[in-house]
């Protein structure tokens, strides 16, 4: 057990799919796992370990924001030894040719801070993808049909943006999609020498303030899952 997560040692696999909802992880564990089984509780932050084509996976949240995905991220790596950890999640359009539900794949990550900028101090730490899995899901999204953009994208500290100018510099420079995890998520794994990888579902669109109902939500978040999993184990 680690301070917030209280999973018995080996109950974590080594492949990780983290998203953001507790809710939704006990969801995809149910729906598309075999045997699934609730191994952490603890907070409300939901994981669950079972297998999926005969491979061992844990799917757990990771709460909204950085600082938050920190502290699992960490944990599952250094306490229960994950070694491949993608994020699944939602992000907002910030490009015209960007619809919504469509996939982005983060390639890189741009941010203002992340929980990691106190001991890098000086150095801008380029936060990037695995390329392997970044291929491996490129590659099954087009499988199933599904548009995908592949670049760099922009985690930020706040939903409530106060800096619009911030995020007009962003487009400018083919930011992709903005969302709240994926550049700490980079960070921790490359410091452990692990895969990481973020599979983000367009919810809504800054240019044309547009926004997913709910019901396709539900929808996107399946092919997230499953375009993890196959680049997971391709
Ligand atoms: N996640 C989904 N949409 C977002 C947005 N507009 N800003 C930050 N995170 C998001």
């Amino acid at each position: 057990m680690t301070i917030h997560i209280g999973a018995k040692p080996g109950e974590i696999a080594e492949t990780v799919l983290m998203p953001g909802d507790p809710l939704r992880a006990k969801w995809a564990a149910e729906t598309f796992l075999e045997n699934p089984v609730c191994v952490n509780e603890v907070r409300g932050m939901l994981g669950y370990t079972g297998t999926w084509r005969g491979n061992r996976v844990t799917i757990h949240g990771s709460g909204m924001g950085m600082p938050s995905l920190s502290i699992y991220a960490n944990e599952l790596i250094r306490d229960y030894g994950a070694k491949t950890l993608i994020r699944i999640g939602s992000a907002g359009a910030m490009q015209e040719k960007i619809k919504l539900r469509d996939v982005v794949l983060a390639m890189t990550s741009s941010t203002i801070s992340t929980p990691s900028k106190g001991f890098f101090r000086e150095l801008n730490f380029a936060p990037c993808a695995d390329y392997d899995l970044l291929e491996a899901a490129n590659a099954a999204a087009k499988s199933k049909g599904i548009s995908t953009h592949v670049g760099g994208i922009y985690s930020a500290d706040v939903f409530y943006d106060e800096r619009p100018d911030l995020n007009e510099q962003m487009t400018r420079h083919g930011i992709l999609a903005v969302e709240m995890e994926a550049a700490e998520l980079y960070t921790v794994a490359a410091r452990y020498g692990c895969r990481a990888l973020a599979v983000l579902t367009i919810s809504d669109h800054l240019l044309t303030h547009e926004a997913l109902p709910s019901e396709d939500r539900q929808s996107s978040f399946s092919d997230m899952v499953e375009i993890a999993l196959e680049a997971a184990f391709p």
